[in-house]
């Protein structure tokens, strides 16, 4: 079972840390048995599951589902939850409850808040309440329209402030922090010095580890390709094929056989 001490281990002998954000049983399934280290249960689901165009509309209640079922799967893995957007913000009573209900009911080992400075006293609490949290900065998909659509974060006076916000968190008592669409130098500078675990998603090699969606990693999702996705599988190709040649064989009545029949 994989826990924040193989994961400190990992990060002081160099070894790179493996995550997948992933929504399932079956798909947290595979990526325990290959032995990911981590599953995140990402918000992302909004849009890779349910077909939105951001992750603002994920509920509380859909990420204890879908952690409940990624559980289930992950014997070894690490499972971390997204908290999903105004969970956590509204007041330090409001974040405590909520964490607190993702702890208890689906078994993750930790949660993940978007946001720096101005979450830092949250983290504290919580992680001297006792639930280890992952920060997440850099591109912050919660703030798609404060930002103002997917773009690189941190290059030249933004630098400043992801370095900034990174060293609020780790003050704060977060063990990871995922570092999402960062120039790859700064991602570099960030966790030569880090105390914490980096994680980077589009910021480069240097980080301790690095995390793909499941889902862009087997090539299901074909409209958008960001630059940082490397595709293992076509996915999306083998999946209509598939599809394509069962609907061919019932149409012509090759299926079922004989043998596919109870007799
Ligand atoms: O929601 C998610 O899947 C994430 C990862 C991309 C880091 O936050």
């Amino acid at each position: 079972m994989i826990t924040l001490r193989t994961l400190f281990k990992k990060k002081e002998s160099g070894e790179k840390i493996t995550m997948i954000s992933t929504y399932d049983y079956l798909s947290a399934k595979f990526c325990d048995q290959v032995g990911i280290d981590c599953i995140l249960v990402g918000d992302s689901l909004g849009m890779v599951f349910q077909g939105g165009s951001s992750t603002l509309g994920v509920s509380l209640e859909e990420m204890i589902y879908h952690t409940k079922a990624v559980r289930k799967g992950a014997k070894e893995s690490f499972v971390i939850t997204d908290m999903p957007f105004m969970s956590y913000q509204v007041s330090k009573e409001k974040a405590i409850e909520n964490c607190g209900r993702v702890i208890k009911e689906t078994g993750a080992n930790a949660v993940k808040l978007e946001g720096g400075e101005e979450i830092a006293d949250i983290i504290y609490k919580l992680v001297s309440l006792g639930v280890p949290v992952v920060g997440h900065v850099g591109f912050t998909p919660q703030k798609i329209n404060t930002i103002g659509g997917y773009r690189v974060v941190g290059k030249e006076e933004e630098a400043e402030r992801v370095k900034r916000d990174f060293k609020i968190l780790e003050e704060a008592g977060a063990f990871m922090v995922v570092l999402e669409a960062v120039p790859s130098a700064l991602a570099k500078e960030i966790t030569d010095s880090a105390k914490a675990i980096t994680i980077g998603i589009g910021a480069g090699p240097y980080c301790d580890g690095q995390v793909l969606v499941f889902h862009d990693l087997v090539g299901l999702v074909e409209d958008i390709k960001p630059k940082f996705v490397r595709r293992y599988l076509n996915g999306a190709e083998l999946f209509k094929k598939a599809l394509s040649e069962f609907k061919e064989d019932v149409e012509k009545g090759r299926f079922p056989t004989e043998v596919e029949s109870y007799g």
